[in-house]
């Protein structure tokens, strides 16, 4: 039977039993079983809108059902998404720290789910990117891995701008996604040579989009995920 929602919250949210969630869930397992030590992760993809946000969501969350103390950081300066999909305020948020260098917890604002924070991008213009190859920056994020037991970083995409390989300096771990509908291999491959050159530690591949062929139970009907 079709599973309908009518709210963009992240499924594993919506329906943490479906195979979505269950998916999530496995990845961050395997993640966890990665003998490095991953407290942060960026994730981020070849082009635009293919499935960054609602990933990094999704991921978040499972690790929230695992009773971990996460925070999700909007560092796509050139379309901010997360203060949205949590219906959080973005007025203040990465860039306003960055900027006037205010403590971070005066901006990190706690979602509707338990465990799960939110620091949304602020006000972003032009520049913004900029801020992000700071050295306020990785001290800011040195602090928040501290404070956390996992910080999810929602990035831009990696061909159309550099940001994602000047962020993957500051991550333990890259999660690349890709959209099984759209993207096509050749450019896949390439983004992810940007990311190798760069040094970029990738530790997992996600195929959003993809059929659950042989998983009949559970079909999901929303247009958000
Ligand atoms: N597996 C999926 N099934 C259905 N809808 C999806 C799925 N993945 C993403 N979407 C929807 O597609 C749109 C784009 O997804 P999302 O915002 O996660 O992509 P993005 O890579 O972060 O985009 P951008 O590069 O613009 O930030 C959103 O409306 C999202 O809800
Ligand atoms: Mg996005």
């Amino acid at each position: 039977m079709p599973v309908k929602t009518s709210r963009a919250w992240p499924i594993s949210q919506t329906h943490p039993e479906s195979s979505y969630a269950e998916s999530y869930r496995s990845i961050l397992t395997n993640i966890e079983l990665l003998s490095i030590n991953v407290k942060s992760i960026m994730v981020t993809s070849a082009h635009p809108g293919e499935g960054k946000t609602s990933t990094a969501a999704n991921l978040a969350i499972v690790a929230t059902q695992a009773s971990k103390r996460v925070l999700l950081v909007d560092t796509d300066l050139r379309h901010p998404q997360l203060a949205q999909r949590f219906g959080v305020a973005n007025e203040e948020g990465l860039t306003k720290v960055l900027r006037q260098g205010c403590d971070a917890q005066d901006v990190i604002v706690p979602t509707e789910i338990p465990g799960l924070h939110v620091l949304p991008s602020g006000a972003v213009g032009l520049n913004s990117p900029s801020l992000l190859s700071s050295l306020a920056f990785t001290s800011l994020v040195n602090r928040l891995k501290s404070k956390y037991d996992l910080v999810v970083f929602d990035a831009p995409p990696v061909l159309p701008v550099s940001d994602p390989l000047v962020l993957s300096r500051n991550v333990d771990g890259i999660v690349f996604v890709v959209d099984g509908r759209t993207t096509n291999r050749l450019v896949a491959q390439r983004a992810l040579k940007e990311l190798h050159k760069v040094n970029g530690t990738i530790i997992g591949g996600i195929l959003n989009r993809g059929s659950f062929e042989n998983d009949h139970s559970y079909y999901y009907g929303s247009s958000d995920i």
